[in-house]
């Protein structure tokens, strides 16, 4: 079995064009059958590394295996056992649902009775299936995003990329096409790479999570990691007396204190790794202040990513 085995393997892939540095001396694996997100604001290199591993793009340096296959030999191998969802969804907007995936089957040559049953599948699977007959045109973007995946995972491939696959869907929509998506890998055992600059979504969606900033994967690790990773806890303190600005900058000055701040009568205290909250809540209350309530609420993978990308570069 390959279980064990990486879908995707990239040793100090670079790339530039011209003077431009889009990728540096990346490396990182995926194993088989996990979802993977590539996090990073625009311009900082997803859609390169995604073009570089299907093999429409030669690296400047350093190396890619996909599925055990070199992406610049193998070009036309890797691309026939990989799906992909990049910028344009690839759907025909005067045809049907029905019909866009149909004539995606016979690319892929798909036997009849298997690209029936599995458009069948599909679109019950992301809840299309009574309007099939529909044309895709008159869509919203989050149908036509929906229909796009489903596109992409149509001949079955056992490693799918996914170029920020919810930019540009609003919010209810962006989480039911997450929603799908979880779903599909989950049934179909694919291993999933997509890019986000979507810190909640990459949080949602993602097993492992790597941070690209101009071009340097800045680090890679599981959401909860990484969240632990940067070394600060976070306290939010309700109660009365809380309030000043002296306060505050009493607190500032505290050594385990990181940064305090008010939030809508309340405090929101973060602490360096090893501080003890107790003690930041007896200043508190040696302050003068009556504490009702300390909630730890932990960082977010927001706050790393911004610290992340706000450190020196
Ligand atoms: N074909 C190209 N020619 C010149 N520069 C490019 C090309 N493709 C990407 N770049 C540059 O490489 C950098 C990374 O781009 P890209 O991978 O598209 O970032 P992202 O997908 O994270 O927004 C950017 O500075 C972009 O302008
Ligand atoms: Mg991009």
């Amino acid at each position: 079995m390959e279980a064990k085995s990486s879908a995707v393997k990239v040793e100090g892939l670079s790339r530039r064009f011209g003077s431009i540095e889009a990728l540096k001396e990346i490396s990182f694996e995926i194993p088989t059958g996990t979802v993977f997100g590539l996090l990073g604001p625009n311009g900082s290199g997803k859609t390169t590394t995604i073009r570089l591993l299907l093999g429409l793009l030669e690296p400047s340096g350093g190396r890619a295996e996909v599925l055990g296959m070199d992406p610049i030999r193998q070009g036309n191998s890797v691309r026939e056992a990989c799906g992909a969802l990049l910028e344009h969804t690839g759907l025909y907007e005067r045809l049907t649902a029905e019909d866009n995936l149909e004539f995606y089957g016979k690319v892929w040559h798909m036997p009849k009775p298997e690209r029936a049953a599995r458009i069948e599948e599909l679109l019950n699977s992301i809840g299309l299936w009574e309007r099939r007959k529909e044309v895709v045109g008159g869509w919203s973007r989050g149908m036509k995003q929906k229909l796009a995946v489903a596109r992409a995972l149509l001949h079955r491939p056992r490693l799918v990329f996914l170029d920020e696959p919810t930019a540009g869907l609003d919010p209810v929509a962006s989480a039911a096409l997450r929603e799908d998506l979880l779903r599909l890998a989950e049934q179909s055992g694919v291993t999933v790479f997509l890019t986000t600059h979507n810190l909640s979504e990459a949080e949602k969606l993602c097993s492992q999570v790597g941070v690209l900033r101009e071009g340097r994967l800045l680090a890679v690790g599981a959401p909860e990691e990484l969240r632990g990773r940067k070394g600060s806890q976070r306290v939010e303190i309700f109660g009365r007396g809380l309030t000043g600005e002296a306060l505050l900058a009493q607190l500032n000055a505290l050594p385990e204190v990181v940064g305090a701040r008010q939030a809508n009568q309340h405090l929101v205290i973060d602490l360096t790794e090893d501080a003890d909250s107790a003690e930041v809540v007896r200043f508190l209350v040696m302050q003068g202040a009556a504490v009702d309530e300390v909630r730890k609420t932990g960082t977010s993978l927001e706050d790393v990513f911004l610290a992340l990308m706000e450190e020196q570069k």
